[in-house]
């Protein structure tokens, strides 16, 4: 019998350039209701942005730039928490594949090759103003494939997936990625991937600094809990969960 597969469960744009593929999303699910996710994908970024304001640094050739908008169900709150990390595990998944590689898991969303951090994750909530609920959620990711020079305050932290010239395209990454990503959706609101995360997880049993807030904690983590969150003992015998934040040191 001839026919087509199924169409991908997602709208597809690619540009040659842009600010920042999570702006963009922001400002297109600000004109329009969207129907089925959509997936923007940018060969490099002017403005890229990373967690608590920082830019992601996003050179032409050697890197993957993409976002993808999730139309929330307004029926059903979002376990942001769930999505964030259910997307880390995905990433994780389709590098593993793709490269043989092994992958660490910095809470939240750090994925970390040979203690450099290779892929930044960013998830970010658009709420509609009528209603005042999250209607769509912008999740960006952002590889490193073989970017090797980078601004002074990055040498010491970020790597590439990449170290000599490879036969796997830009394309390739990409494909692999949404198959997982969107394999996976089922998953991202039951936690059924977070024993995953836990093994991937490079700072369970760790002790860490923590900013959250204005704060800054130390302590040992224990566990990622059932929401994707942090579970960490802290100095002074308190047991917390922190649902955000940042780990600023592992290993003290
Ligand atoms: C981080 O490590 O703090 C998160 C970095 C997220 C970078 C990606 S690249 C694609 C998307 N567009 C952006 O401006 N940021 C995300």
């Amino acid at each position: 019998e001839a026919g087509l597969k199924t169409a991908p469960p997602f709208e597809l744009i690619v540009l040659p350039t842009v600010d920042s593929t999570n702006a963009y999303l922001r400002r297109l699910v600000t004109q329009r209701t969207l129907s089925k996710p959509v997936v923007v994908i940018a060969d490099t970024q002017t403005a890229g942005y990373g967690r608590s304001g920082r830019q992601f640094y996003s050179p032409r050739q050697t890197g993957l730039y993409l976002s993808i908008a999730l139309p929330v169900d307004p029926n059903q709150p979002l376990d942001a928490g769930l999505l964030t990390t259910g997307t880390a595990v995905a990433v994780a998944k389709a590098l593993r594949r793709l490269f043989a590689v092994d992958i660490q898991l910095k809470w939240v969303n750090d994925v970390l090759v040979n203690q450099r951090k290779v892929v930044g994750i960013l998830s970010e909530g658009v709420t509609n103003l009528e209603t005042r609920h999250v209607s769509t959620v912008i999740v960006g990711i952002g590889i490193n494939l073989s970017t090797t020079a980078f601004p002074p305050e990055l040498t010491h932290k970020a790597g590439a997936l990449l170290t000599s010239p490879s036969t796997i395209t830009r394309n390739r990454v990409a494909s692999e990625l949404l198959e997982t990503f969107f394999a996976g959706y089922p998953m991202y609101q039951t936690g059924a991937f977070l024993p995953e995360y836990r093994r991937l997880s490079m700072v369970i049993g760790q002790q860490v600094a923590l900013k959250s807030g204005q704060q800054t904690f130390t302590g040992k983590v224990l566990d990622i809990d059932a929401h994707g969150a942090l579970v960490v003992a802290l100095a002074n015998g308190e047991q917390r969960h922190f649902s955000s934040g940042e780990i600023i040191k592992v290993n003290l």
